[in-house]
Order: C-alpha cells, then structure tokens, then sequence
C-alpha cells in the first residue's frame, strides 16, 4: 500500500482500529505496545486472517518506533483506563506521561503525520499531544465527536426503527458528561428529528448519548467501549488517507472559532489531506452555546491540572 498508519497501543481500540484499516485495505498498519509480543503477535494474527478477508494491507508489530516512520497518520491510544480507587487527576497524570513520552517518539519519526488522539481524557491529551508534538493544529486531532455522535445516530434508527444510513448526528463540545448533542441539526432523511420525535424521547437520546461511554462500562465491566470507537477513528483516517474532506465533529485547537481560545473543543471540521482543512463554525441558539460554554469550562479546568502536574 502507499499509505501508512502506525497505531500506538495495542489494546482494545488499536487492535480493533488496526484491524478495520486493512480490511478495508486503506493502508499498511504499524500496531505499537510496549508490552513485548502482543504487538507482534496480533499484527501476525490479522496477517493471517488477510487471505480470508481477501486484503493486501502489511502489518507489523513492534515494540519500537524504526517501524512507524514516516507514517502518514498515527493513532495514539496508548494509556490506561480508570480503575477503582483512582481519581480523574491520577488517570490524567499517568496518561498524560505516557501521552508525552508517545508522541516525542512519534515526532521524531513520523515529522509530517497527522496525528488521530483517541486516550482520555481525550481533551487533555490533545493539549498533551499539541505541546510534546510541536505540530501546526491541523495535526492534531481529537476522535471524540465522531464516536458521540454514531451513537446518538444508532439510539435515533432504534426509536425511529429507520436505518442508520438514514441519520445523521452532531455532538459538540468535550467528550464528557458536558458534551452537546444537537437535535437541531441531527437529521433522518433530512427531517430534523425535532419533527420526527415528541421533546421527552429526544431529552431521553440526548441523555443516553452523552452517558454512551458509561453505558457500556456498566456492561463489560472490565474496560470501556472498543468497536465503535475503533469505526470512530478509523472513518477520521479514511477521509484523510483518501482526501475525502468529509464534515466531521472532531477535537480541534480553537483559536477565537466559537468564542474560545487555545482550548481544544468538538467542533465540526473538513478532514483531507492536510489533517483539519477548515473549521465550520455553525449558528448556535443562546441555550446551545451556553451547553458549550460549559463543556469548554470542563475541559479548561482539566487544561489546569495539566499545569499543575
Ligand atoms: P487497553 O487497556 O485495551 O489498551 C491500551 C494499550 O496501551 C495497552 O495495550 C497498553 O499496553 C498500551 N500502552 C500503555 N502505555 C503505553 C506506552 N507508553 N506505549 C505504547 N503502548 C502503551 O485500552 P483501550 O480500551 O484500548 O483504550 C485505550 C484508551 O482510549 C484509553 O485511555 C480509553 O479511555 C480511551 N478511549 C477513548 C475513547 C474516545 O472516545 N476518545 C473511546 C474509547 C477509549
Ligand atoms: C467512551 O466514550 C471510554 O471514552 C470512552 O466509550
């Protein structure tokens, strides 16, 4: 293939991640870990499912970065989940020491990448990723908005029973418990859904949507979502890898869009080539602006304990 995407972290969302990029033979695939062997091992693994899945993408797996260079774009989800007992400030100090050491490797051998953040929380990284990075902002992107708002859609065909081709979502904002659907402009058929549903079923999505990730932690109960979010940033790298510049909610470093500065928020963006082509800036009501204040609030106090570590 001529194009090539490392992913770092081999775990639920990068093997996944790695997985859907070759079956849909978008690229070749450099899978990362620093756990010795599993890497190695599942990029032989999905070498040798490829004859049944019919693709020629090449993977490799490595617990070093000679084979990442000069990747086109990276997907960083290297880090570790929450477990009991931890608070937010000590996942984001872990992550955000992993974050940093990650993305100095990545610099250095893959100087021109686009890179596709996907650890929580998933803002603060990005902040991370930018700082250790020194890249221009097109580059570094956060995958949150795209994975808030499939749900939102998948919640949408279930009430409505329509198929999900149908839908279509956005969610803004951070990826918290703050971010912000907008049933305004989510749409099946072109129909706003605020024609389609009674105020209280599309308070009831809205609700489940923004508490997606939480959902299905209470169902596994040893990790947090994986397929989807894998689908989720994938479909940010196809519109890259192929130039599609397709509208997306994605993570971006905001400077003055929207009314904020120097903050990364979910905001719909045109991924191509360069990363971020364009940032659509889309009339907000008072109310929905002011759901965006606050999930900016959010993520700037997680900004500040950034500084603080
Ligand atoms: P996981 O635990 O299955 O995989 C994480 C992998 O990172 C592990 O294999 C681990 O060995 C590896 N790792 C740790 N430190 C590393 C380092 N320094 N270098 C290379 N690899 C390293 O976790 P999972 O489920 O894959 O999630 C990964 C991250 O993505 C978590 O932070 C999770 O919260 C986040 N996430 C974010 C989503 C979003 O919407 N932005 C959605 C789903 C997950
Ligand atoms: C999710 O939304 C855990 O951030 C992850 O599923």
């Amino acid at each position: 293939m001529d194009k090539k995407v490392t992913v770092i972290g081999a775990g639920n969302v990068g093997a996944t991640a790695a997985q859907r990029l070759c079956e849909k033979e978008l690229c070749d695939v450099v899978l990362i870990d620093i756990v010795e062997g599993v890497p190695q091992g599942k990029a032989l693994d999905l070498t040798e499912a490829a004859p049944i899945e019919k693709h020629d993408s090449h993977l490799t797996g490595s617990n070093g970065y000679e084979a990442s260079a000069d990747s086109d774009i990276v997907i960083i989800t290297a880090g570790i989940p929450r477990k009991p007992g931890m608070s937010r400030d000590d996942l984001i100090s872990t992550n955000a020491g992993i974050m940093k050491s990650v993305v100095e490797q990545v610099a250095k051998h893959s100087p021109d990448a686009v890179l596709i953040i996907v650890s929580n929380p998933l803002d603060a990284m990005c902040h991370v990723a930018y700082e250790a990075s020194g890249f221009p902002k097109n580059r570094v992107i956060g995958m949150a908005g795209v994975l808030d708002s499939a749900r939102f859609r998948a919640f949408i065909a279930m009430e409505l029973d329509v198929s999900v081709e149908n839908t279509h979502a956005f969610v803004l904002g951070g990826h918290g418990d703050t971010m912000v659907p907008l049933p305004r402009y989510s749409t099946v058929a072109g129909i706003p859904i605020t024609e389609l549903m009674p105020p209280d079923r599309i308070d009831a999505l809205v609700d489940r949507t923004a508490n997606g990730g939480a959902e299905i932690v209470g169902l596994l109960k040893t990790g947090s979502a994986f397929y989807a979010p894998a689908s989720a940033a994938v479909e940010m790298a196809e519109s890259i890898l192929k130039d599609k510049k397709k509208v997306l909610p994605c993570a971006v470093y905001l400077e003055g869009e929207y009314g904020f500065n120097e903050l990364f928020i979910g905001v719909p963006v045109k991924l191509g080539t360069g990363g971020v082509e364009q940032i659509i800036e889309i009339n907000l009501t008072d109310d929905e602006q002011a759901a965006l204040a606050k999930s900016a609030a959010a993520v700037q106090e997680l900004k500040d304990i950034l500084k603080s570590l």
